[in-house]
């Protein structure tokens, strides 16, 4: 072919951060309305990168791009054409550094465009493992949940060392994403809980393995469409994950103004210590209200995922 195109779109963890890097199970959802786009264009010479953040040529991407040009020279050699000429263009609404998964999503668009490029079959087994080139020296991250998940479109299961699991989801309900502003250190998040195991291991392994208990219990309210008992799940999960040290007073304002506001339940979502809080409401909840208590608590940017189950 002579242009092809891959798509995918952002992810949010719904329950099971810090508790998944201790083998306890998470719950990743996808946002399908913050989506990605990459189009890949063969040409006569030249391999340029077009990305909102990098316009030029593909060998002088710096460093914090070093993980999508080792993936696309890996990818190169692997269809056996290194100095293939072409362009590759970006087009993403998902946010960046939110813990949204954008690099992730990036990854696998670009994996996609050049296998439908190639006209190669790809399985989401070597998808996955595509994505992991670039998610390993971007991140780097300890229970690889993000590079795991971002190759599925829907919900999915975790667990560390195993492949990600496609759940069921009938919900009918509206997250609601808000941005502290506070860039979150997902590295340093995990270091905090390793030192809180460390310093008191039974109060902190407590805490981790109840929120391992409330990603098992929501598996099967996601399923049932019980947002209303998902909601009180959330809220739980918050607490523990401030009791372990990972959340923020930024985090706990916009999560208690959700909360008076009329959301079911909240917590932060990814690393935390800053970062980003995700609220769960009912479809027919005033959102508009959820939206206004977060911003005149402080939000900086606030993203809204509305689920709804098509009944035949
Ligand atoms: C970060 O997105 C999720 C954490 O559980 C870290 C990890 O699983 O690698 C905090």
């Amino acid at each position: 072919l002579k242009i092809a195109t891959g798509k995918s779109h952002a992810k949010i963890i719904l329950l099971g951060e810090h508790a998944v890097v201790y083998n306890e199970p998470a719950i990743a959802l996808p946002l399908p309305d913050l989506n990605m786009l990459v189009t890949v264009t063969k040409r006569d010479f030249g391999q340029i990168i077009l990305a909102e953040n990098y316009q030029g040529p593909l060998s002088e991407m710096t460093e914090a791009f070093e993980g999508i040009r080792q993936l696309i020279n890996r990818l190169l050699k692997f269809f056996k054409m290194p100095n293939l000429a072409f362009s590759l263009k970006i087009q993403s609404t998902i946010p960046l550094e939110r813990g949204m998964g954008s690099s992730a999503a990036t990854a696998v668009a670009i994996v996609r465009a050049f296998f439908a490029l190639f006209e190669t079959p790809l399985s989401n087994l070597e998808l996955q493992r595509w994505a992991n080139v670039e998610e390993s020296i971007t991140h780097g991250s300890p229970s690889g949940i993000d590079a795991a998940t971002a190759a599925h479109d829907v919900p999915v299961w975790f667990m560390k060392g195993n492949l990600p699991e496609p759940i069921a989801m009938d919900l009918d309900a509206t997250l609601i994403i808000a941005d502290t502003g506070v860039h979150g250190q997902t590295g340093l998040a995990v270091s905090v809980v390793r030192e809180q195991l460390q310093n008191d291991p039974i109060e902190t392994q407590n805490h981790l393995t109840a929120l391992g208990d409330l990603s098992r219990a929501a598996r099967n309210f996601l399923a049932k469409n019980s947002a209303d008992k998902l909601g009180p799940i959330m809220t739980t999960a918050q607490e523990h994950l401030d009791a372990i040290g990972v959340s923020h007073p930024y985090l706990n304002n916009l999560i208690n103004a959700a909360l008076e506001a009329g959301a079911l339940g909240a917590k932060l979502t990814g690393g935390g210590v800053g970062g980003a809080m995700l609220a769960l409401a009912d479809n027919h909840a005033d959102i508009e209200a959820i939206i206004a208590a977060l911003e005149k608590a402080g939000a900086r940017e606030i993203w809204v995922q509305k689920y709804q189950v098509k009944r035949g």
